[in-house]
């Protein structure tokens, strides 16, 4: 029997992620087993699921993450697709429970599925959002293909180009990512280093590319870095089909990108 029954607001937030897995797949940015969803359930666990025996052994994770313990997540399953999980989420991912030592987990629910191969990704971008006090839940990795054939030039390596360049296509990508887009160089998937350099990222940004492999996002909700990575790859779009009418798109000027950022009373 799934987790799911009799408990409406935990269900209400697998049914979000399992909605945007349907959208990845849509969007062509989950090819095969392509991209990972977490979300931070610690908040929706009652007594009667802390005291479940766990359906797993304890797992380690190679780190320890000290903001975790106790924490309960829903991660996607290695290797299980998106166009899957956007039909059965709880059979093409697990919830996990970060055991008291902080650096390994137990499976809680619904069946045998392992986490996402990007779990240290995930773990260490919910560590450094618990740690400095963040109310964001979800952490979202996918591969627009927009997005990514933008990381191939390294001019649009440098910092802040690519923030510049998307902001100024179209007002709302200044208005709805406010904070812009972080660049991670390549990095192995799965890898510590790309963990480690994804969060160093963080600091600054809410969405990071991974140079070459796709878009890392982390937001109050799975919906809200959903439509942060669509806006964009919307702008992604507008300069791409400029480009192949055989025109270098203008861009809104600096003067009209400094309105909007006095209008929506924006960070930066
Ligand atoms: P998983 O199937 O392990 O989640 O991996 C997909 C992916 O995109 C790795 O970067
Ligand atoms: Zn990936």
């Amino acid at each position: 029997m799934s987790i799911l029954i009799n408990r409406p607001e935990l269900e209400k937030k697998i049914n979000e992620v399992a909605e945007v897995a349907g959208y990845l797949w849509q969007k062509g940015w989950a090819e095969r087993n392509g991209g990972n969803i977490t979300v931070n359930l610690t908040h929706e666990i009652d007594n009667e699921i802390r005291h479940l025996p766990p359906i797993s052994g304890a797992i380690s994770i190679g780190r320890t993450f000290p903001h975790l313990k106790g924490c309960y997540f829903y991660c996607k399953g290695a290797n299980f697709r998106m166009r899957d999980l956007a039909r059965r989420p709880m059979e093409n991912g697990s919830i996990i429970r970060i055991l008291d030592d902080c650096s390994s987990y137990v499976i809680v629910a619904d069946q045998l599925v392992k986490p996402t191969s990007e779990l240290a990704s995930h773990l260490s971008m919910h560590n450094y959002l618990i740690g400095k006090g963040s109310s964001y839940k979800a952490a979202l990795h996918t591969h627009p293909i927009d997005l990514i054939a933008m990381t191939h030039h390294p001019a649009f390596l440098k910092k802040d180009v690519l923030t510049h360049l998307l902001w100024s296509m179209i007002p709302e990508t200044r208005a709805f990512c406010p904070r812009g887009l972080g660049i991670v160089p390549y990095a192995l998937p799965g890898s510590f280093e790309l963990a480690d350099a994804t969060i160093r990222e963080l600091d600054e940004y809410d969405v990071v590319m991974w140079e070459k492999h796709g878009i890392c996002a982390v937001g109050e909700n799975v919906m809200e870095v959903f439509d942060m990575i669509d806006t964009l790859s919307k702008s992604a779009q507008i300069y791409l089909t400029a480009k192949s009418m055989g025109f270098e798109p203008e861009g809104m000027t600096l003067a009209q990108m400094e309105e909007m950022k006095k209008a929506f009373n924006l960070p930066k």
